[in-house]
């Protein structure tokens, strides 16, 4: 990718600087990145993860000669930082930053903004429950929104530097106003963490016998409190700087407990169950907007389940996901880059700094690693032993996992590999588990690759099916194993056909 910047400064470097950082110097998009901060060893910590070439506790000399400056601390920091940094900032300087408030944060920046430099504000929707640089991705922005909301002084130029800034570490932009951004966050955002805060604090100041009763809780309290675990400068920052928003929210928040209030103390179940009732279905009625059905294919190779997934994709009109692809990517882009695929530290580095896309095309699916299309040279044999070894690897398998479950979050998606039922989603709607007799496997195998390798040995390929069911099988994590609840299709007498069929009435029925 050509080169965006000279130089960069990433105004602390946590999470989402760290990633920033890392994703573009992955990607070759800035010359010169430093960091800043207040706490050394953080900065040195940056500089070894490779999020950072260099780092400065001096704002004078991480932003003087910078053409980049993102601003990645908490939201009310910004006012001060910004005083500190006028006199430096250098005239063409473009300013952004990440935070989760747009209104206060373009007032704090506007007051302090030198004649000549542009700030484009932006919030990449890519935080999560760890914080730090030692959390930091070069793939964190893949496939993430990103919301760009440009001031009126903004030059469309300078816009499109930062919008396609984003969009070189894969996020997904959307621009809009600031005041819609905020309105936007405040409820989908700011106000479930509030409400989160309180119920946590408010369950675990009650106890039992002198115990906590949240010693009991069930996956119902888990879920609901997840995002209670924030990071309390941040959260604190988000909430007085979106003041105006969140208050309007806890009012509304405040409006509907009460009316549950009610109705719980005058004993009027029917008028207490419609409520409920509104919000099961509003709930169920996102879910179809956001979550469609997950059906999960696992098999061994040559069973015949890629076909399968595939069509079955086309069929019912859902999102196709080999996960396999991914596997193969990790070991590829290892071996591009000269890496030992015994080295399984570097080698899960490879797999955190993935980022591979699954794009349809009239040829079939097509799977783009940094934006090329790597879908022939995944199915080479080199790189179908080497994702064998790269797949026992727990840290590559967690990332991967992890990948694989942000990718089919949404659901409408058929999702095949070797652990999908088990590990990967193991509430997915639908479970199959495809096989079929390992000598069949191998002649498939055979046909699949003959054609491009005319001098390949039958008994070899079978050879290596049987060998490569061993590592899958046999391997510590995440063994390739049928899940108990899934349905089992043994494909050796069935054509394509047949076995599609049979798919899709099982899952049309049930
Ligand atoms: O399905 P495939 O042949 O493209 O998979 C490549 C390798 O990745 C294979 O050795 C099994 C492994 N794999 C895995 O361990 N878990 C998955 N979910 C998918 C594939």
């Amino acid at each position: 990718m050509e080169v965006r910047f000279d130089r960069m400064a990433i105004i602390g470097v946590g999470l989402l600087g760290g990633s920033l950082g890392k994703a573009c110097i992955e990607k070759g998009l800035v010359k010169r990145i430093v960091g800043f901060g207040r706490t050394e060893i953080k900065l040195k910590m940056a500089v070894a993860l490779g999020a950072v070439q260099e780092y400065s506790l001096d704002l004078k000399s991480a932003v003087k000669d910078a053409d980049l400056v993102v601003l990645c601390t908490p939201v009310l920091s910004f006012g001060d930082l910004m005083e500190r940094m006028k006199p430096h900032l250098k005239p063409g300087c473009i300013l952004t930053d990440v935070g989760s408030v747009k209104g206060q944060v373009i007032k704090d920046v506007s007051a302090h903004l030198p004649d000549g430099v542009h700030f484009v504000p932006s919030h990449p929707i890519a935080g999560g429950d760890q914080t730090g640089v030692e959390h930091s991705s070069a793939g964190l922005f893949c496939n993430r929104h990103c919301i760009v909301t440009p001031v009126e002084s903004n030059d469309p130029q300078v816009q499109e530097r930062v919008v396609s800034l984003w969009e070189s570490v894969d996020g997904r932009v959307t621009v809009m106003t600031p005041e819609e951004h905020d309105r936007i966050f405040s409820g989908v955002s700011h106000l479930p963490h509030v409400a989160a805060f309180a119920l946590v604090n408010l369950i675990g100041e009650m106890k039992s016998n002198g115990v906590t009763i949240d010693t009991f809780a069930g996956q119902g309290y888990m879920d609901s409190t997840r995002i209670a675990k924030g990071d309390p400068a941040m959260w604190s920052d988000i909430c007085l700087a979106n003041r105006d928003e969140v208050l309007k929210g806890i009012d509304g928040l405040q409006m509907h407990l009460n009316q549950m209030r009610s109705l719980i103390e005058n004993n009027n179940g029917a008028e207490l169950q419609k409520e409920i009732r509104k919000a099961q279905q509003q709930r169920e009625s996102l879910e179809s907007k956001v979550h469609q059905p997950i059906v999960a294919i696992d098999g061994p190779v040559g069973s015949g389940k890629s076909t399968l997934a595939k069509e079955l994709a086309r069929r019912l009109n859902l999102r196709h996901i080999e996960t396999g692809s991914m596997y193969r990517a990790v070991a590829y882009n290892a071996l591009q880059k000269n890496i030992d695929i015994a080295e399984e530290d570097k080698v899960t580095d490879i797999a955190k700094a993935l980022c591979i896309d699954f794009v349809p095309s009239d040829n079939g699916q097509r799977v783009m690693v940094k934006g090329n299309d790597v879908t022939q040279l995944l199915r080479e044999e080199k790189i179908s032993q080497a994702a064998s070894l790269v797949a026992k690897y727990p840290g590559v398998r967690a990332v991967l996992t992890e990948k694989q479950r942000e990718m089919g979050r949404t659901g409408n998606v058929v999702m095949e590999g070797r652990d999908i039922g088990t590990v990967v989603f193991p509430d997915a709607d639908k479970k199959f588990f495809i096989d079929a007799d390992p000598v069949l496997r191998g002649k498939r195998r055979y046909e699949e690759l003959v054609t491009k390798d005319p001098g390949l040995d039958l008994e070899d390929v079978i050879h290596q099916v049987r060998q490569r069911d061993h590592e899958d099988r046999n391997r510590e994590v995440a063994p390739l194993k049928q899940a108990e609840d899934a349905i089992a299709i043994d494909t050796t007498q069935l054509t394509i056909q047949d076995a599609l069929e049979i798919l899709v009435r099982l899952i049309q029925t049930s």
